[in-house]
């Protein structure tokens, strides 16, 4: 793969880009693909470029670095330099109802584990609801969606995947990455070409209602159907997990009554 630098200038700072070259196995996702050795956050940037008239829906912005990455619930997501992938995808889904969000989460885990299974055959990838990736009891990606809404509509999605590929120490005691679990390093295009064929052949069904989508992410939903302990308004309880509703919520049964929960009001404890 080719690659050109060019200095690009944002926000009075000058930063050196690298434009790859196209991947070649994708029809439309990565086609514009911006490499950044180091910014705050792939999401941040991607919210600036797509200002720009020349930031085409399918545009990647990938990192090394990011001295402010972004995770979950506000927390941070951090990474060694060079050795993972942390990258964003602009989509403008046309006609996805904010109430339909949750889909772009099923499309994402999906094919981030698909592309991982294919990597860690001999090990369990799952998702823990609702896009974090695990694999077998650690974990090893993670996704932030952020969308923008107009007119009632979700205009802009802002995908960001950060993903443990070559790092070997972690400072949490429950994260890993594919070096960790296979012992090899791998190319960190190739695995990136290959979420984005995923995410491509997920994402051309994202307007209808896809049953066998919906079933295969309850089928690779850690703790379904077995008893674990729940934190919910602040006690600890026994749940089973037993779906997921039309908006995305968790269905967990307890004892008898199913109850569903947004991502704040229940933590997963053990
Ligand atoms: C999480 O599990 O909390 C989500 C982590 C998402 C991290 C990625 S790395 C690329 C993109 N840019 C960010 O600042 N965050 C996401």
């Amino acid at each position: 793969m080719h690659a050109l630098c060019v200095c690009f200038k944002i926000c009075s700072k000058v930063l050196k880009l690298t434009l790859h070259k196209i991947f070649a196995k994708t029809l439309f996702l990565g086609k514009n693909l911006i490499f950044l050795p180091q910014c705050h956050s792939t999401n941040e940037e991607a919210k600036r470029f797509s200002k720009s008239e020349h930031f085409p829906e399918g545009s990647v912005i990938w990192a090394d670095y990011q001295e402010k990455g972004r995770g979950q619930h506000g927390n941070v997501w951090i990474s060694e330099a060079g050795k993972n992938l942390l990258f964003t995808i602009f989509l403008k889904p046309e006609k996805l109802a904010p109430t339909d969000q949750f889909k772009l989460n099923i499309v994402l885990s999906l094919a981030l584990c698909e592309s991982l299974e294919a990597l860690l055959p001999n090990h369990k990838v799952e998702i823990k609801w609702p896009n974090d990736i695990y694999c077998d009891d650690k974990k090893i990606a993670g996704i932030l969606v952020e969308t923008t809404i107009n007119a009632g509509k979700i205009e802009f999605v802002y995908c960001g995947i950060g993903l443990n590929v070559n790092q070997s120490h972690f400072s949490l005691p429950n994260a890993t990455s594919i070096l960790s679990e296979s012992g090899e390093s791998m190319n960190r295009e190739e695995v990136l070409e290959s979420i984005l064929m995923h995410i491509e052949k997920y994402l051309e069904g994202i307007n209808r209602y896809s049953q066998p989508t919906a079933e295969k992410y309850l089928h690779k939903l850690r703790w379904k159907d077995e008893p674990h302990i729940f934190q919910i308004e602040g006690q600890e309880q026994v749940g089973t997990i037993i779906g997921i509703g039309s908006t995305g919520k968790l269905i967990v049964k307890m004892g008898n009554n199913r109850r569903s929960f947004d991502v704040k009001e229940i933590v997963f404890i053990e």
